[in-house]
Protein backbone atom coordinates (compact mmCIF):
# COMPACT_ATOMS: atom_id res chain seq x y z
CA UNK A 1 0.00 0.00 0.00
CA UNK A 2 2.77 2.54 0.46
CA UNK A 3 4.35 1.28 -2.44
CA UNK A 4 1.55 2.22 -4.54
CA UNK A 5 0.70 5.61 -2.61
CA UNK A 6 4.58 6.33 -3.22
CA UNK A 7 4.56 5.39 -6.69
CA UNK A 8 1.09 7.32 -7.30
CA UNK A 9 2.95 10.53 -6.01
CA UNK A 10 5.79 10.32 -7.67
CA UNK A 11 3.62 9.75 -11.09
CA UNK A 12 1.69 13.03 -10.10
CA UNK A 13 4.95 14.75 -9.72
CA UNK A 14 6.07 13.65 -13.27
CA UNK A 15 2.69 14.44 -14.23
CA UNK A 16 3.30 18.47 -13.06
CA UNK A 17 6.51 18.48 -14.61
CA UNK A 18 4.88 17.87 -18.46
CA UNK A 19 2.27 19.98 -17.22
CA UNK A 20 4.68 22.92 -16.77
CA UNK A 21 6.13 22.11 -19.62
CA UNK A 22 3.05 22.46 -21.78
CA UNK A 23 2.69 26.00 -22.81
CA UNK A 24 0.64 25.81 -26.21
CA UNK A 25 0.86 22.39 -25.83
CA UNK A 26 -3.03 21.05 -25.75
CA UNK A 27 -5.47 19.36 -27.85
CA UNK A 28 -4.63 16.41 -29.99
CA UNK A 29 -3.06 18.00 -32.67
CA UNK A 30 -3.36 18.25 -36.43
CA UNK A 31 -5.34 15.57 -38.20
CA UNK A 32 -2.80 14.96 -40.77
CA UNK A 33 -0.20 14.42 -37.65
CA UNK A 34 -1.84 11.42 -35.88
CA UNK A 35 -0.24 8.25 -37.68
CA UNK A 36 3.13 10.23 -36.97
CA UNK A 37 2.22 10.75 -33.38
CA UNK A 38 1.09 7.63 -32.85
CA UNK A 39 4.05 6.15 -34.13
CA UNK A 40 6.02 8.28 -31.59
CA UNK A 41 4.05 7.52 -28.84
CA UNK A 42 4.87 3.59 -29.76
CA UNK A 43 8.23 3.15 -30.52
CA UNK A 44 10.22 6.73 -29.26
CA UNK A 45 8.04 7.67 -26.71
CA UNK A 46 9.11 5.58 -23.38
CA UNK A 47 12.93 6.89 -24.00
CA UNK A 48 11.89 10.29 -25.26
CA UNK A 49 9.11 11.49 -24.15
CA UNK A 50 9.00 14.96 -21.47
CA UNK A 51 9.78 13.16 -18.52
CA UNK A 52 13.15 13.56 -16.99
CA UNK A 53 13.66 9.53 -16.05
CA UNK A 54 13.58 8.56 -19.34
CA UNK A 55 16.73 7.36 -20.69
CA UNK A 56 16.73 9.08 -24.00
CA UNK A 57 15.44 12.63 -22.28
CA UNK A 58 17.86 12.56 -19.31
CA UNK A 59 20.81 11.51 -22.44
CA UNK A 60 19.74 14.55 -24.36
CA UNK A 61 19.41 16.57 -21.47
CA UNK A 62 23.65 16.15 -20.60
CA UNK A 63 23.94 16.34 -23.68
CA UNK A 64 22.84 20.18 -24.58
CA UNK A 65 22.51 20.55 -21.19
CA UNK A 66 19.52 22.52 -21.60
CA UNK A 67 20.52 24.33 -25.20
CA UNK A 68 17.45 22.66 -26.43
CA UNK A 69 14.68 20.17 -25.40
CA UNK A 70 15.75 17.34 -23.93
CA UNK A 71 12.28 15.91 -24.90
CA UNK A 72 12.48 15.22 -29.14
CA UNK A 73 8.52 15.87 -29.33
CA UNK A 74 9.36 19.61 -28.19
CA UNK A 75 12.48 20.14 -30.43
CA UNK A 76 11.85 22.59 -33.51
CA UNK A 77 15.77 22.02 -34.96
CA UNK A 78 15.30 18.42 -36.41
CA UNK A 79 15.48 17.77 -40.17
CA UNK A 80 13.85 14.65 -41.15
CA UNK A 81 17.22 12.88 -43.03
CA UNK A 82 18.51 13.23 -38.92
CA UNK A 83 15.50 11.73 -37.20
CA UNK A 84 15.85 8.94 -40.09
CA UNK A 85 19.19 8.54 -39.28
CA UNK A 86 18.92 7.82 -35.92
CA UNK A 87 16.29 5.75 -36.17
CA UNK A 88 17.84 3.39 -38.78
CA UNK A 89 21.04 3.30 -37.26
CA UNK A 90 20.10 3.98 -33.98
CA UNK A 91 22.74 5.75 -31.54
CA UNK A 92 24.45 4.53 -27.69
CA UNK A 93 21.79 1.95 -26.24
CA UNK A 94 18.97 3.44 -28.65
CA UNK A 95 18.72 0.40 -30.96
CA UNK A 96 18.28 0.97 -35.17
CA UNK A 97 14.48 -0.14 -36.17
CA UNK A 98 14.20 -2.19 -38.73
CA UNK A 99 11.63 -1.58 -41.68
CA UNK A 100 9.60 -4.27 -39.97
CA UNK A 101 9.40 -2.74 -36.64
CA UNK A 102 8.97 0.93 -38.37
CA UNK A 103 7.98 1.21 -42.05
CA UNK A 104 9.43 3.95 -44.42
CA UNK A 105 5.63 5.14 -44.61
CA UNK A 106 5.48 5.29 -41.29
CA UNK A 107 9.34 6.94 -40.43
CA UNK A 108 7.89 9.52 -42.89
CA UNK A 109 4.81 10.27 -41.24
CA UNK A 110 6.93 10.23 -37.64
CA UNK A 111 9.32 12.82 -39.81
CA UNK A 112 6.03 15.14 -40.05
CA UNK A 113 5.00 14.71 -36.46
CA UNK A 114 8.44 15.24 -35.46
CA UNK A 115 9.04 18.72 -37.90
CA UNK A 116 5.51 20.16 -37.57
CA UNK A 117 5.38 23.43 -35.88
CA UNK A 118 4.82 23.39 -32.38
CA UNK A 119 1.53 24.35 -32.02
CA UNK A 120 0.15 21.64 -34.47
CA UNK A 121 1.46 18.93 -32.39
CA UNK A 122 -0.89 18.51 -29.94
CA UNK A 123 -0.80 17.84 -26.15
CA UNK A 124 2.54 15.78 -25.37
CA UNK A 125 2.58 11.85 -26.14
CA UNK A 126 1.22 10.37 -22.27
CA UNK A 127 3.48 7.75 -21.10
CA UNK A 128 1.37 4.56 -20.78
CA UNK A 129 2.20 4.66 -16.63
CA UNK A 130 1.09 7.83 -16.66
CA UNK A 131 -2.47 7.59 -18.75
CA UNK A 132 -2.41 3.89 -16.19
CA UNK A 133 -2.42 6.20 -12.67
CA UNK A 134 -4.97 8.96 -14.46
CA UNK A 135 -7.27 5.59 -14.89
CA UNK A 136 -6.76 4.41 -11.70
CA UNK A 137 -7.10 7.53 -10.04
CA UNK A 138 -10.66 8.05 -11.78
CA UNK A 139 -11.50 5.12 -10.26
CA UNK A 140 -10.82 1.86 -12.48
CA UNK A 141 -10.14 1.08 -15.96
CA UNK A 142 -13.51 2.86 -17.89
C1 LIG B 1 15.79 2.50 -25.63
C2 LIG B 1 15.56 3.92 -25.54
C3 LIG B 1 15.34 4.69 -26.83
C4 LIG B 1 14.32 4.54 -27.75
C5 LIG B 1 13.19 3.51 -27.72
C6 LIG B 1 14.50 5.57 -28.74
N1 LIG B 1 15.60 6.31 -28.44
FE1 LIG B 1 16.31 7.88 -29.50
N2 LIG B 1 17.88 8.06 -28.23
C7 LIG B 1 18.06 7.33 -27.08
C8 LIG B 1 19.24 7.80 -26.40
C9 LIG B 1 19.80 7.27 -25.08
C10 LIG B 1 19.76 8.85 -27.19
C11 LIG B 1 20.95 9.76 -26.90
C12 LIG B 1 22.27 9.14 -27.19
C13 LIG B 1 23.35 10.16 -26.89
O1 LIG B 1 23.74 10.24 -25.72
O2 LIG B 1 23.75 10.87 -27.82
C14 LIG B 1 18.88 8.97 -28.34
C15 LIG B 1 19.08 9.89 -29.35
C16 LIG B 1 18.19 10.13 -30.37
C17 LIG B 1 18.36 11.16 -31.38
C18 LIG B 1 19.53 12.12 -31.50
C19 LIG B 1 19.16 13.45 -30.94
C20 LIG B 1 20.36 14.37 -30.78
O3 LIG B 1 20.15 15.59 -30.82
O4 LIG B 1 21.48 13.88 -30.56
C21 LIG B 1 17.27 11.10 -32.20
C22 LIG B 1 16.97 11.97 -33.40
C23 LIG B 1 16.44 10.03 -31.70
N3 LIG B 1 17.02 9.46 -30.58
C24 LIG B 1 15.24 9.67 -32.25
C25 LIG B 1 14.46 8.61 -31.79
C26 LIG B 1 13.20 8.24 -32.40
C27 LIG B 1 12.54 8.99 -33.55
C28 LIG B 1 12.76 7.14 -31.73
C29 LIG B 1 11.52 6.32 -32.03
C30 LIG B 1 11.43 5.77 -33.35
C31 LIG B 1 13.73 6.83 -30.70
N4 LIG B 1 14.74 7.75 -30.77
C32 LIG B 1 13.64 5.76 -29.82
C33 LIG B 1 17.25 6.31 -26.62
C34 LIG B 1 16.14 5.82 -27.28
Amino acid sequence: MRYFVTALGLAAGLAGIAAAQDGSRSGPGAPELQEGKAVYAHWCAPCHAADPGLAGTLALQNKYEGSLPAALEDRTDLQPAVISYFVRNGVAWMAPFRPTEISDAELEQLNAYLTAPLEQRGAHTQLLAQEMVRKSAAGGDQ
